[in-house]
């Protein structure tokens, strides 16, 4: 199995682009199954993640090609309405041609994700949303398989915790159905307001962008769109908070600065000096602390929906801390299980305990921080392991790489460019 060796211990300095959002990239693909048509998506992103997704649309009977970072996504001949346990169980967010499905089609039998590192993740939000719109779920076989009556019909949908995909869903649900649907407590995150702008595109009636509360008018008939997915806000972040951990200076280019606010927020806080300009970042250390004359400071986080500190840059900035000086509290609110990274961090010395949803940060002098073996446990912990790995002394090495691969286009070669010594081997060391 392929793993990553990271020789730690040198400042990251240079140029990066960032690429197209996942979790843009995802919901936009899986509304390409809204009409017929060829769809245009731009900078899109070609990671593990996006193929299955583009394979789960060809299983339904479209058809693609990519050139460059375009994909050209034709959904004149749909085939099936059916996502697989294959699919699904490699990626959940196949829930997401749920709602376009039932749009298009009327119908949909997708596998139900089941549980997955990070929490159990259900998607009941998403199935009474859709029910409030007038359609019925059953639950056999481990699929769930989801019928209009007759139309879909607008209604009012409250969401008791903010939920991307689940509102992803229910916009994708109530475009063309009969009405107004009003989606209360949405999520507000930027790749949601990227969906918003592309079913507007291509005809959709919808108010409130970038709100808790989204108000869909249905309309009579859509047309194919064109798209630009926006820049990935977690690879930027992971960028920035690996600059951070390393040293050096990073202009980190074709990003969105104001998508990051929390993040921003806290780096500065712990001693980094972040500048901002349209589409860029420049990230730096504090001369002081470049010149090893005082420490990085330790810095409490609290993981919460978007505009808070978000969820999929814990790991990372946990991998930050822990050279702070002082103690720091990583508070996580939204998933119950995303402290698997702590035992791999503790293998390379880290100070850290937990305490129910909270992780306990003591931080240690960096000459403590050694390299080891380590073991990904998932998209964004994997992550982690990689800065934790570029900041410790002597050899890391990475084993199920797999996850990175899921979310990170081309790390490896983006982290040599910034003069990390980080390679891809297929044997483990002697
Ligand atoms: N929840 C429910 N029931 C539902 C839906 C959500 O209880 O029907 C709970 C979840 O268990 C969680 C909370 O609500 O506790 C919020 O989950 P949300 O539905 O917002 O998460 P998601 O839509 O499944 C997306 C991203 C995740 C990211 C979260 C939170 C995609 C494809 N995935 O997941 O990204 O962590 O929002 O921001 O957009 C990642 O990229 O590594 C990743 C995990």
């Amino acid at each position: 199995m392929d793993t990553i060796i990271i020789r730690g211990g040198k400042p990251l300095h240079g140029t990066v682009k960032i690429s197209g959002a996942k979790n843009a990239a995802l919901p936009i693909l899986a509304a390409t199954l809204l009409v017929a048509g060829t769809h245009i998506v731009r900078n899109v992103p070609d990671l593990r993640d996006t193929r299955t997704m583009l394979q789960l649309l060809e299983t339904l009977g479209a058809t693609h090609r990519r050139e460059g970072t375009t994909v050209y996504v034709d959904t004149c001949e749909l085939s099936g309405a059916e996502a697989p346990y294959e699919l699904v169980k490699t990626m959940r967010a196949s829930v997401l041609v749920l709602g376009p499905l039932l749009t298009r089609a009327g119908y949909a039998r997708v596998s139900l994700p089941g549980g997955c590192a990070i929490g159990a993740r259900p998607i009941n939000y998403h199935l009474k949303g859709f029910e409030q719109l007038g359609v019925r779920t059953i639950l056999a076989q481990g699929y769930v398989e989801a019928r209009c009556k007759d139309v879909l019909t607008g209604s009012t949908v409250y969401f008791d915790t903010p939920t991307v995909t689940g509102t992803e869903n229910l916009l994708m649900a109530s475009v063309m159905a009969t009405g107004t649907t009003i989606i209360k407590n949405a999520a507000r995150e930027p790749e949601v307001g990227n969906l918003v702008d592309m079913l507007m595109t291509m005809g959709a009636d919808i108010e409130g962008k970038d709100t808790d509360r989204l108000t869909v008018h249905g309309v009579r008939s859509l047309q194919p769109a064109t798209i630009d997915i926006i820049p990935d806000r977690i690879e930027t972040g992971t960028y920035l908070i690996a600059v951070a951990a390393t040293g050096g200076r990073v202009r980190v280019e074709q990003c969105n600065p104001t998508h990051l606010p929390a993040l921003t927020e806290k780096l500065r806080s712990a001693g980094i000096a972040v500048e901002e300009e349209e589409g860029a970042f420049t990230v730096s250390c504090s001369e002081q602390v470049e010149r090893n004359q005082c420490r990085l400071r330790s810095v409490d986080v609290k993981t919460l929906v978007y505009p808070g500190f978000p969820t999929d840059l814990q790991a990372q900035f946990m991998a930050l801390v822990i050279q702070a000086e002082g103690t720091s509290i990583i508070h996580e609110t939204i998933f119950e299980n995303r402290f698997m990274h702590v035992a791999e961090l503790q293998r390379l010395g880290a100070d850290i305990t937990i305490d129910g949803a909270s992780a306990v940060v003591r931080g240690i002098s960096l000459e403590k921080i050694c390299g080891a073996p380590v073991m990904a446990t998932d998209l964004r912990a994997s992550a982690s392991l990689v800065i934790a790995g570029l900041v410790a002394s002597g050899i890391t090495e990475i084993s199920r790489i797999y996850h990175l691969e899921r979310g990170y286009e081309n790390m490896i070669e983006k982290l040599q460019a910034l003069g990390a010594d980080i390679h891809r081997s297929s044997s483990t060391i002697v």
